[in-house]
């Protein structure tokens, strides 16, 4: 049976050959029901970066630049804890182009002298998405000139800092499992502008304006045992094919991993270990780039929720650390003060989000202890 077989099974190679190999059925989903003995407490006092960095992997958070200017407080736990920070959105379009002439770098600039000064890697976020693009975008470019403006931002943005950038995000988000399409594209701009090759043409735009950065395809939805998510990685399985394939300069995949605390009965660890081996079995290296856990659906009782949100962290990073192939992790934010879910998902008991490692005072969290027993426990690459 072809792996792509296996894979529209919702199964990769690895799990299913394991499987068979081994006579058993897949384990069953896990219950996020956090036994009352189960302890969050990591040995020592050491910064989740410093742990990280013990066994050859980054950990790093998404950040705010005007936040890193205006709360000393933010700007101090960033440097504690992390080795790497990735922009939430002031190096997208619709953030650095003012006018189809011009870029606005100034923000960015001030990002890299925070990384510079505090010896942190800086994850690039993103050169190619359907979101967050400027207002000029739809009425200026064309079939025509879509090729040219894309280079031209491609070679600025990623030439400006080349050499200085651990990892760009090239393109984002470009599947689709409810698109009507056999290779399940997501009908986008730029698949409309320059069809399925536009994810081709930017890795190669990327690698020439910086051949050092390690070029990423990132994703969502790509953790759990449902046929949603099973669609999505056959979809994502099939660009890394048709990317690979072509010796594209593709380098790793990120798994945004936003993960549902309330979904996590639906977690595999095998189905999970199986796409991750799928994908290093390509070569990539693998990374979690944009990770929370999100409680909105959880009780509303504090110690209850971070012993919930802590399990899944745990519960999921043990999982992936196991892949040797996975390079390291990113929070989507490290305290509950400053998180995207606030309004996203907002609780609709009008209660506080605690999604983070931190809490909105940047005290250590359950959750922090299980990503540093994560990080504690995991092999050494
Ligand atoms: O704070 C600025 C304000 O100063 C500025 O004047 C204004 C101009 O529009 O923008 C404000 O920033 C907002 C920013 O979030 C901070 O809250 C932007 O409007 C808003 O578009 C931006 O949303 C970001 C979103 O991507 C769209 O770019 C979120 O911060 C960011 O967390 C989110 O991140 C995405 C990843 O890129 C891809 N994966 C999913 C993830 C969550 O949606």
């Amino acid at each position: 049976m072809k792996r792509r077989d296996l894979l529209l099974m919702g199964l990769g190679a690895g799990s299913m050959a394991a499987a068979i190999a081994a006579g058993r059925t897949l384990r069953p989903a896990r219950s996020y029901n956090v036994p009352p003995d189960r302890t969050f407490v990591a040995s020592g006092t050491q910064s989740l970066g410093d742990r990280a960095r013990a066994k050859g992997l980054f950990y790093g958070s998404e950040v705010s630049i005007a936040r890193l200017r205006d709360d000393t407080e933010y700007a101090s736990s960033i440097a504690e804890e992390c080795t790497a920070i990735v922009p939430g959105y002031e190096w997208k379009w619709r953030f650095i182009r003012p006018d189809p002439q011009s870029f606005d770098f100034e923000k960015c600039d001030d990002m890299m002298d925070f990384a510079t000064q505090h010896n942190l890697q800086v994850r690039g976020h993103t050169l190619v998405w359907y979101q967050s693009l400027p207002d000029w975008f739809e009425d200026y470019v064309t079939p025509a000139n879509a090729e040219s403006v894309l280079a031209r931002h491609i070679e600025t943005v990623a030439g400006r800092y080349a050499g200085k950038i651990y990892s760009w995000d090239v393109v984002n988000e470009a599947i689709e499992p409810y698109s009507n399409r056999a290779d399940l594209f997501r009908k986008e701009p730029w698949l409309d502008l320059l069809g399925t090759d536009y994810v081709e043409l930017a890795f190669r735009m990327a690698h020439e304006a910086d051949p050092n950065a390690l070029l990423t395809y990132n994703d969502y939805r790509l953790d759990f045992d449902t046929s949603y998510e099973d669609r999505r990685r056959e979809g994502v399985m099939r660009l890394l094919e048709r990317l690979t394939s072509r010796n594209v300069p593709i380098h790793a995949v990120g798994l945004q991993a936003h993960l549902n605390a309330h979904e996590f009965e639906t977690f595999n660890p095998e189905k999970l270990r199986s796409f991750l081996a799928d994908i290093a079995s390509m070569g990539l290296k693998i990374m979690i780039t944009e990770m929370d856990v999100i409680d909105q659906k959880l009780p509303a009782d504090i110690a209850t929720r971070d012993r919930v949100v802590a399990s899944v962290y745990e519960d999921y990073l043990s999982v992936v650390l196991d892949e040797p192939a996975v390079a390291g992790v990113m929070t989507w934010g490290l305290s509950d003060r400053y998180t995207w879910l606030a309004n996203e998902k907002a609780r609709e008991d009008g209660l506080a989000v605690r999604p983070l490692p931190l809490d909105s005072e940047f005290q250590r969290k359950p959750a922090w202890h299980a990503i540093a027993r994560a990080f504690d426990n995991a092999p050494p690459r």
